[in-house]
């Protein structure tokens, strides 16, 4: 009798070997369910982890079995590569890494528990962009890592991967921690990257970042850790040429999405951007930060950045341009159209003065460049500022454009029995702009005088990027 899990199963196999490693995970009748996902490449081997001697009970550590899986399979990379699929159970782990023409599927039902244990995380350089961990010192290595790899998939039935962070969370607060905390999932220098149909939660520290790597799919993932949690970004692409982020929702304690691409005099030594990157149909909620932040680490370039269908609820910004100088480089040539927005701090926020240096050899002349910045067709609702924007001082921020952009004020709720010479809450004005310059249209309420009014469609790109063409396969468990 074959139990349907799920509108994508398909057929169900008896297959002698398979049968004992998932019975002992659970009570089944010997049954493997072959189910569909889409990936960039389908792979000719498969492998459970149960077959390296992983379990499934929640305590049991599967560091040594995902190894041993990993390295066994990657021995196939040549001949068709290998998928390891993680079944239903809790698997608790330490960090690992990926290897090419390999895929990770973490099947329904399954959890990835990552270990709290600092030793089961070994501590890695500095990246190069950065020249010094982002908490300071070296780095943890993240749970799930790749490096120089090709055509790597980490995927799932909407499998789980908990980071567990709260104990790195409150060593870190503490400032307990010498060293940089785990990413969740990490890919260095490699192409042909997908990270999708996931559920991943509580990292102790960002969730995914794919870092000098070309063609990138990250979709359908689920991104959920406390609003107080500290530097839980969602999805950190940094200095990657060629990214699409589709169909995902996340909820954390800072950006939702982080573009970044290395900071200060590392960044601009190590000199790789982050371009090409397209953004669809995404909803964030980020009451302390941004919806989609570009910088503050951007000291490689940013440029090319498409965002559309996005929702924001309670959140701190839609768009928020964070930079500094020291940081050098540029942000240009970004693109949002219809981003919908209930309940923000601000709709837009720039700040030339973001602060935040990695040690005090920046070059403080090292002035960043802000240019062709393209915002239209937006509603938002309950906003409390529409845009706080200022540039740096002799060096403004330029070719901003604003357009059909509507914002509903939050109504102030009156205090009772003082009188408004009395109340200490002082009136906010919608717009605040300094050292900027550029254009809006039809914008309520009307914009800054540094925007003036100008009867214009701001530009979104015409043509479809290389990574939005990519369909992926059928492939099957
Ligand atoms: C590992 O790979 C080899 C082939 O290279 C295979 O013979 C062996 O059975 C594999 N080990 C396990 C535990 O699957
Ligand atoms: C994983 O990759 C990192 C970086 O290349 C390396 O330091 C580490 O030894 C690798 N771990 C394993 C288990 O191979
Ligand atoms: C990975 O590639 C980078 C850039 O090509 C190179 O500097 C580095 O040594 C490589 N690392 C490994 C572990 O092969
Ligand atoms: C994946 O799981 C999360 C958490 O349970 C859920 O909110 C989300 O809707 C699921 N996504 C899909 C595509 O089933
Ligand atoms: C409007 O925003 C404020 C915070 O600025 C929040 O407290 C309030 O609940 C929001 N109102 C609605 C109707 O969402
Ligand atoms: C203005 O933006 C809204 C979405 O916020 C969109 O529905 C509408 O079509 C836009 N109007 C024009 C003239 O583009
Ligand atoms: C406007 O922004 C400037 C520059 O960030 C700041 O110095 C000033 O205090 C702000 N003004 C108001 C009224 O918030």
């Amino acid at each position: 009798m074959c139990s349907y899990m799920n509108s994508l199963v398909l057929v169900c196999l008896v297959l002698g070997s398979l049968c004992v490693n998932v019975a002992e995970s659970r009570d089944l009748n010997c049954l493997h369910e072959k189910v569909e996902y889409s990936a960039i490449n389908c792979r000719k081997h498969s492998a459970l982890l149960t077959d390296f001697g992983g379990k499934g009970d929640g305590v049991t550590s599967n560091t040594a079995a995902f190894k041993a899986a990993i390295a066994n399979l990657s021995k196939v990379a040549s001949d068709g590569g290998a998928q390891l699929i993680v079944p239903p159970g809790k698997w608790l782990t330490g960090s690992f890494n990926l290897t090419s023409h390999f895929t990770l599927y973490i099947s329904k039902d399954a959890v990835l528990l990552a270990s709290q244990d600092e030793t089961e995380y070994p501590l890695i350089d500095p990246l190069p962009s950065y020249g010094v961990g982002r908490d300071g010192g070296k780095r943890f290595i993240s749970l799930i890592f790749g490096t120089n790899l090709t055509d790597v998939v980490v995927t799932g039935g909407n499998g789980t991967i908990d980071g567990q962070g709260e104990s790195w969370w409150k060593d870190f607060k503490s400032g307990k921690l010498k060293n940089t905390r785990p990413y969740l999932i990490e890919i260095l220098y490699s192409r042909n990257v997908q990270i999708s149909h996931l559920t991943l939660i509580n990292s102790p520290s960002w969730h995914v970042h794919p870092t000098y790597c070309r063609d990138v799919i990250i979709e359908s993932l689920t991104i959920l850790a406390p609003i107080d949690s500290p530097n839980t970004d969602g999805i950190n692409p940094d200095s990657c040429i060629n990214t699409r982020i589709r169909d995902s929702y996340v909820v954390s304690g800072d950006d939702c999405i982080a573009v970044k691409s290395g900071w200060d005099q590392y960044g601009i030594k190590f000199g790789m951007p982050t371009q090409h990157l397209s953004i669809k149909r995404f909803t964030c909620i980020s009451p302390d930060s941004a919806v989609i932040a570009l910088g503050s680490e951007m000291s490689g370039g940013i440029q090319d950045v498409r965002a559309e269908d996005v929702h924001a609820i309670n959140s701190q910004a839609g768009v928020r341009i964070k930079t500094a100088p020291g940081r050098g480089a540029y942000v240009k040539d970004i693109f949002v159209r219809n981003l919908r927005m209930e309940t923000m701090q601000y709709v837009f926020w720039m700040t030339g003065a973001y602060g935040s240096h990695p040690d005090d050899g920046y070059d403080p002349k090292a002035l960043p460049v802000v240019n062709n910045i393209n915002f239209k067709d937006m509603v938002g609702k309950n906003v409390s500022m529409v845009g706080n924007l200022a540039g740096i001082e002799g060096h403004p921020f330029t070719g901003l454009c604003l357009s059909n952009i509507t914002a509903e004020l939050a109504v102030k709720k009156k205090k009772k029995n003082i009188h408004p010479i009395f109340s200490s809450e002082k009136k906010k004005l919608p717009w605040n702009c300094t050292d900027i310059s550029g254009v809006s249209s039809q914008v309520t309420p009307k914009a800054c005088d540094l925007l003036p009014e100008k009867k214009v469609d701001c530009a979104y790109p015409t043509d479809i990027l290389p990574i939005d063409k990519v369909v992926l396969k059928t492939c099957s468990t």
